[in-house]
């Protein structure tokens, strides 16, 4: 059986080695992505991609433990991250330690991912010290799309700058083992990485990160709009419509199931008794 990676692998990659990562939501995806991935982000997105919601806001621990535990089922080798939901951490220390202890016991993954705004570096200390290792994820983040009134990119002004490289340090300082940054300009995702000692994970920040993530759906080229930042290496929603076009095709002019895919008639079978 192959080692699975830890936290510290990922952490000792820094440096060295590009991190690569995908999300993952289910058993069969798990198990075709694992063979290439450094580390599987269970992510929020699950809400957005696979349940059709308007955003992460909506996303329970319940949905991220059946979906952190179909993962785990098909994933091997890849150290495997459960995204903490809105609502699940950012009140107090002890509402983060047992949901995450929770999430960490149902599914048997190896660590969580928190959407670290500077005031969470106390959930992550808390955390980490409990053995519970932490991913942070600072600039865009997600579950405040409400406050931000869309998804925006951040760093654009040096008030934003400043806030994300405030987020960074205080994600790093408080023990992540590693720091997602989403949507921003690539100096500022290079003065974060040079500054941080653990490694970044980028998603719309550039080349300068020590690492890349995209949702597993935006790169198979699942959905018609994409954020720029995706790059698409299959383009899914057309050989799904195409199959779904000409099996409906072949039920109406009753051409499947033909005779391959028939048993026939009164042979003994080995499948009956
Ligand atoms: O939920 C998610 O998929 C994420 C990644 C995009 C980083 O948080
Ligand atoms: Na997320």
């Amino acid at each position: 059986q192959t080692r699975r990676k830890t936290v510290k692998d990922i952490a000792a990659a820094k440096g060295k080695t590009p991190i690569v990562c995908l999300t993952a939501y289910d058993a069969p995806m798990a198990s075709l992505l694992d063979p290439h991935a450094d580390l599987l982000l269970v992510g929020d997105s699950v809400g957005m991609v696979v349940h059709g919601l308007p955003s992460t806001v909506g996303v329970t621990m319940e949905m991220m433990i059946l979906h952190g535990q179909a993962v785990m089922r098909g994933a091997e080798q890849a150290l495997v991250v459960v995204d903490m939901p809105f609502g699940s951490y950012e009140t107090n220390n002890d509402d983060a330690f047992l949901n995450a202890a929770r999430i960490m016991k149902e599914t048997g993954c190896q660590a969580v991912k928190i959407e670290s705004g500077t005031y969470a570096a106390g959930q992550i200390a808390h955390l980490v010290e409990r053995g519970v290792p932490v991913m942070g994820h600072i600039g865009l983040r997600p579950q405040a799309v409400n406050v931000d009134g869309g998804f925006r990119a951040k760093g654009r002004t040096n008030a934003e700058r400043d806030r994300v490289i405030a987020e960074a340090r205080a994600s790093a300082d408080a023990g992540a083992f590693a720091i997602v940054i989403e949507g921003v300009a690539e100096d500022l995702a290079a003065e974060i990485t040079a500054e941080v000692s653990c490694p970044t994970i980028g998603i719309g920040a550039s080349a300068a990160c020590d690492g890349q993530v995209l949702v597993t759906h935006d790169m198979l080229g699942l959905f018609d709009w994409t954020p720029k930042f995706v790059r698409r290496y299959a383009d899914l929603s057309k050989t799904i419509s195409e199959a779904a076009a000409a099996y409906a095709d072949d039920v109406r002019t009753r051409r499947f199931p033909g005779d391959a895919e028939t048993y026939a008639l009164r042979k003994p079978d080995p499948e009956q008794r």
